[in-house]
């Protein structure tokens, strides 16, 4: 199933775009000065979001969907049926690959992934329906990855 067929009503893609938009506000990024903005849907319809928080040792650093991810799954959410990812750039980002990983880990394969250019409203406001959003999904962003169904395969001893 591609994430095109995934079921989600327009007003659900709708919110967690806004929420993604909303959540980039809060970004704590002093040394890149880049602003990211993240938001899941979870599968009873509640908005979980996250932004970068960035950290003067740099490592430190952790990305806006991981920040999401993790404050879902801490307070006992991990059924979510879509993301939504936002910056400042007028044109799409995606997820890091350790953010892809952790995606991973806790999202369907084509559950619907939004990448969401800054001038969403603007696109919008000029007649473009989808407001310049790339709809993708995991199995896309990371194909032959390594899952938690890998770690039940029988092994050789
Ligand atoms: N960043 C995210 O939050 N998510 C992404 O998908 C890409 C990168 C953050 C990490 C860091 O704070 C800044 O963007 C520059 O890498």
């Amino acid at each position: 199933m591609s994430a095109s067929t995934w079921a989600i009503q327009p007003q659900d893609r709708e919110r967690v775009i806004k929420a993604a938009i909303e959540a980039k506000g809060f970004a704590y990024s002093p040394y890149s000065k880049f602003r990211v903005g993240a938001a899941f849907i979870t599968t009873t319809g509640e908005i979980i979001k996250g932004c970068n928080v960035e950290n003067a040792s740099y490592g430190g650093t952790i990305c806006a969907e991981r920040t999401a991810i993790v404050k879902a799954v801490s307070e006992g959410t991990r059924s979510f049926t879509a993301l939504a990812v936002t910056s400042d750039v007028p044109s799409t980002i995606s997820p890091c690959g350790i953010c892809r990983q952790v995606i991973r880990e806790f999202c369907a394969q084509a559950m619907p992934i939004y990448l969401v250019p800054a001038d969403y409203d603007k696109r919008i406001s000029d007649g473009a329906a989808d407001g310049g959003v790339l709809e993708t999904s995991i199995a896309e962003l990371l194909p032959y990855g390594f899952g938690p169904e890998d770690l039940e395969r029988p092994r050789q001893q």
